[in-house]
C-alpha cells in the first residue's frame, strides 16, 4: 500500500522538491499528504501549492512549551494517518512524547557524516575542525538530536579554501540524491531497524 507521507519544511525546500521530483517520476511508492511549516514565508511552500498538495503553518508560541506546541501538530496529524514523517530542514527539535509516538516513522536529513558534527552548523563545525571530509546523513529520528538509526550516508571531498556556502552546495547536491532513495527505501518496506542500526532489505 501507498505510504502517506508528512514533509516538515521551514525554508528553501530543496530536499522537499527534491522528494517530490521523485514521488511525481512514479519512483516512489508514497503520496505527500501534507506539507507542515513553521514559518508561513517558507520558500518550500510554493512547491506545495504548484503540485496542490495540502500544506499547514503551525506558529509556536512565545510561552508555549515544546511540548504543547507539537501536541497541537500530532492531533492534527492524528486523523490523517501519516505512515511517514519526514524533516526536511525543518528547524525545530521535536517534543519526546512526538518522537515516541511516531516511533521509527520520521526521517531527517543532516549535512554532516553523523556521528560528527551534530546539531546546528554542522558545515561551519566541519570546516572548523579541518576534516578533509565530510559529507551528508539521512537517519530516524529518537530522543536525541541527530542521534537515531543512520539509513544512508554520502561522503563529499571538503577544499582547502572551501567557504561554508561552497562546502554547504557540494553537500546539498548529495543530500538531494539519498533523501529520495531513503524515503524509497521506507516505502517500500526495505528499512529494519535492529539493536539501534538500519539493516537494508
Ligand atoms: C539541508 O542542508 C539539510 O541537511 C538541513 O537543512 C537544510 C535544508 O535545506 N537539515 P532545504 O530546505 O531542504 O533546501
Amino acid at each position: 500500500m501507498s505510504k502517506r507521507i508528512a514533509v516538515f519544511i521551514s525554508g528553501r525546500g530543496s530536499n522537499f522538491k527534491a522528494i517530490l521530483d521523485e514521488i511525481n517520476q512514479g519512483n516512489i511508492n508514497g503520496k505527500i499528504d501534507v506539507v507542515v511549516s513553521d514559518n508561513p514565508g517558507a520558500y518550500g511552500l510554493l512547491y506545495a501549492l504548484k503540485n496542490n498538495i495540502k500544506y499547514v503553518i503551525y506558529i509556536k508560541g512565545k510561552e508555549e512549551s515544546r511540548a504543547n506546541y507539537f501536541n497541537r501538530i500530532k492531533l492534527f496529524l492524528h486523523k490523517r494517518d501519516i505512515d511517514l514523517i519526514v524533516l526536511a530542514g525543518f528547524g525545530k527539535i521535536l517534543s519526546v512524547n512526538f518522537v515516541q509516538h511516531y516511533e521509527n516513522k520520521i526521517l531527517n536529513i543532516h549535512p554532516a557524516l553523523l556521528p560528527s558534527f551534530p546539531g546546528e552548523d554542522a558545515q561551519q563545525q566541519a570546516l572548523k575542525r579541518g576534516v578533509k571530509y565530510s559529507g551528508c546523513t539521512v537517519h530516524f529520528v529518537d530522543e536525541g538530536v541527530d542521534t537515531g538509526p543512520i539509513v544512508l550516508q554520502t561522503p563529499v571531498p571538503v577544499h582547502d579554501n572551501d567557504t561554508v556556502e561552497e562546502l554547504s552546495n557540494r553537500i546539498l547536491i548529495q543530500e538531494h540524491v539519498i533523501y529520495p532513495r531513503a524515503v524509497r527505501y521506507f516505502c517500500d518496506d526495505k528499512l529494519l531497524i535492529k539493536g539501534g542500526k538500519v539493516i537494508i532489505i
